[in-house]
């Protein structure tokens, strides 16, 4: 962390994360452009982490019900519940997590329900609107220390799905911000506590999700040198709705070069017939695949070029709902990258 931050020990910067690393920490924050794809990211990561045997916990904080609806589920709320085979999955709010906080620091459960109703909270996101950062990841970091009655921890992996790159440099510094404000006392010791677990690169890894197009490559770079100056580490890049490339450079050359009476004639052969304005409509998209190919490896070298993170590409999956089959194919690319 940036400003008053004392990194745990020997959690000091270890070099770039390689993506067969990427499920080592015990806490992933999930980070990136809205709409990138980051809680379906997330819940892939977690599935991943599951299968390979991890217990693994996978957090929503923004109470949009996307776990619950990818799963099929019922809601899910502040209590965790194993919805799959060594995967458990919570929603975090606030409110909750303020009443925890109170009822562990100062035990005064009653006294806790009154203060933690919905107006104190919002006096006090209002008085320092980091407070609801801190406790959110407060409790991220509750369930990535907990540990069962004989020593063990009882998560091996956190998966947060986090506020996007827009706002994720504001809810890393909010630990720090409150450090600046209180000097003393269990909340500091709290806001330090967190500091440690986010600056300790073993402990602690950010993973940006992104799609080879240029207004979220972009983000990506910024974020990146931003978050580096935060000091947290940031794990491989997880490259989003990637297409295939279906076809070599030669088949693209014969097919730009293929008008719609060429086609017509061709498909004929094959005993199919379209009139012209469809053999046209078919080589129009055709082309716009093409042109979208070359935006990708455009974007592809430019994010090589200037973030030198180890990047994992996950595939664009086709389907009219993607559920719990489509994160499955997402889960196995990760399992594949891990296993190395
Ligand atoms: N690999 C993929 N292949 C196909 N569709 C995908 C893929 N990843 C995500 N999607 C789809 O893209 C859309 C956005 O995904 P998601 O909700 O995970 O994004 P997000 O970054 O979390 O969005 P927000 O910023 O709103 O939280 C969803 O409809 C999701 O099903
Ligand atoms: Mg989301």
């Amino acid at each position: 962390m940036a400003t008053g931050a004392v990194p745990a020990e020997g959690g000091g910067y270890t070099g770039p994360v390689e993506t067969s690393a990427l499920l080592d920490p015990r806490l992933l924050i999930v980070t990136g452009k809205g709409g990138v794809g980051k809680s379906t990211v997330a819940a892939a990561v977690a599935l991943a982490s599951a299968r390979q045997g991890a217990r693994t916990c996978l957090v929503e904080v923004e109470g949009r019900h996307i776990f619950s609806r990818l799963f099929d589920t019922q809601a899910w709320d502040f209590t965790e519940r194993e919805f799959r085979s060594g995967l458990w999955g919570m929603s975090i709010d606030p409110e909750a997590s303020l009443r925890e906080y109170l009822d562990m620091f100062y035990g005064a459960r009653r006294l806790s329900r009154l203060v933690a109703s919905s107006s104190a909270v919002e006096f006090a996101t209002t008085a320092a609107p980091g407070i609801k950062d801190v406790l959110l990841i407060g409790k991220a970091k509750e369930l990535e220390r907990r540990r069962n009655p004989d020593g063990r921890f009882c998560y091996d992996l956190v998966v947060l799905d986090a506020p996007p790159t827009g706002r994720i440099v504001n809810f890393l510094r909010a630990p720090d911000v409150t450090t600046e404000l209180v000097n003393v006392g269990p909340i500091r010791q709290q806001a330090q506590s967190l500091i440690d677990m986010l600056s300790d690169h073993r402990r602690t890894n950010l993973l940006l999700v992104t799609m080879l197009e240029e207004m979220p490559v972009a983000e990506t770079l910024d974020s990146a040198a931003a978050l580096r100056g935060l000091g947290v580490a940031i794990g491989p890049v997880l490259v989003n709705r990637v297409l295939a490339e279906r076809t070599d450079k030669a088949a693209s050359k014969a097919m730009a070069e293929l008008s719609a009476a060429d086609l017509q004639a061709l498909l004929v052969t094959a005993g199919v017939e379209l009139d012209a304005e469809a053999a046209t409509a078919l080589l129009d998209a055709g082309a716009a695949s093409t042109k979208r190919l070359q935006l990708q490896r455009r974007q592809r070298n430019q994010l090589g070029k200037q973030l030198q993170v180890p990047t994992l590409e996950l595939p664009y999956v086709y389907s009219e709902r993607f559920s719990a089959d489509e994160l499955g194919i997402l889960a196995s690319v990760i399992e594949r990258a891990v296993e190395g």
